[in-house]
């Protein structure tokens, strides 16, 4: 499958604090890729670095290329084109983004003003169609009603409506659903299922729970401490996870699906080091069970198996 966004051995400080290193990463034409970490781990960091909208403390190396475009040597101006054309976002704090004292229908008709430059009545128009497509009910009638009249999930369907508005070929999405109750966060997980599926545009979806990985996403990255440690399709990551840390993530999810009531829940020992601590080795090292002297000497290089990558010395499962 094309590669709409090509990411090569991304690193990203912020001032002397490095929280991204030796990033790389593609989001494919007509894929939904979870990134998974825990909090810290550089998520949000990755994120806006595919955006080209980290702050100005942030300085980037790598590459980041999206539709052929080499974001990095493009000019601001051209940027703010091209993200406008190319990416829909839905940022980690998209709730405090809605303006309170706006219409949710003006807010999405704003970005049809901006963008295609129509008229007041036609934006509203569109507005509606908008949040018709996202599945609010009487989207006429929700339209011109303010941020704080609307539920959790109509917010987080006006936000998509929003970021989806002029057809992006790519979502990225960051943690949208973690506010919101467990029903209301399977009907937007499906709802965005279904639109990927209906437009063909690609997914970057941020999280750090693995349920919503498994109800999601087609494939997984697995971030830890800055380090992509594992790729792959996500049958591939739950079922026959390679990295010691995956294999944890995992284990914590199955253990709360299957309920285990009374029983402890497997936790990771340890805690993962503290922001901008980069190790020389493995950053998983000194939580891991496996862990052999040379994890501590130097990053893994990454090992590769079909459509599987996993960095680590020593693999879990059939790599052996
Ligand atoms: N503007 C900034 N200046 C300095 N450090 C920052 C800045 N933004 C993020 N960081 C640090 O970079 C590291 C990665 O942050 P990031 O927000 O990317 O993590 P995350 O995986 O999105 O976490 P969460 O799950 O909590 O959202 C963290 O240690 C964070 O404290
Ligand atoms: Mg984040």
């Amino acid at each position: 499958m094309r590669a709409l966004v090509q990411v090569r051995d991304l690193a990203v400080a912020y001032r002397q604090t490095r929280v991204l290193e030796g990033v790389s990463l593609e989001v494919r034409a007509g894929e939904i890729l979870a990134v998974v970490g825990e909090t810290g781990s550089g998520k949000t960091t990755l994120a806006m670095a595919i955006a080209r909208l980290l702050p100005p403390e942030a300085t980037v190396r790598g590459q980041v290329e999206i539709n052929g475009y080499d974001l990095y040597a493009l000019p601001a101006h051209a940027m703010r084109s091209l993200r406008g054309r190319l990416i829909g976002l839905v940022p980690q704090d998209a709730m405090a983004a809605l303006n309170p004292v706006l219409p949710v229908g003006a807010q999405v008709a704003e970005v049809f003003r901006a963008h295609l430059g129509v008229s007041a009545p036609a934006a509203w128009a569109r507005a509606v169609e908008a949040l018709a497509w996202v599945q609010i009910p009487r989207p006429e009638r929700v339209a011109s009603l303010y941020p704080h009249q609307l539920s959790g999930g109509m917010r987080q369907r006006a936000i998509l409506a929003m970021a989806l508005a002029l057809h992006p070929p790519l979502l990225i999405a960051d943690e949208p659903t973690t506010a919101l109750d467990r029903i209301t966060q399977s009907e937007i997980l499906a709802l965005v299922r279904r639109l990927q599926a209906e437009t063909g545009m690609s997914v970057l979806w941020i999280t750090h729970d693995m349920e919503v990985v498994a109800a999601l996403a087609h494939r997984v990255a697995v971030l830890y401490a800055g380090r992509l440690v594992e790729v792959g399709p996500c049958r591939k990551i739950l079922e026959a996870s390679a990295h010691p840390y995956t294999e944890a993530l995992v284990r914590t999810y199955r253990d709360l699906l299957a309920g285990a009531w009374g029983e402890p829940l497997y936790a990771i020992e340890g805690y993962p080091p503290p922001a901008g601590h980069m190790l020389p080795g493995c950053p998983f090292h000194p939580r891991c069970p496996y862990a052999q002297p040379v994890c501590r000497e130097r990053f893994p290089d990454p090992l590769w198996r079909g459509e599987h990558m996993v960095a680590c010395y020593f693999p879990r499962g059939d790599w052996g």
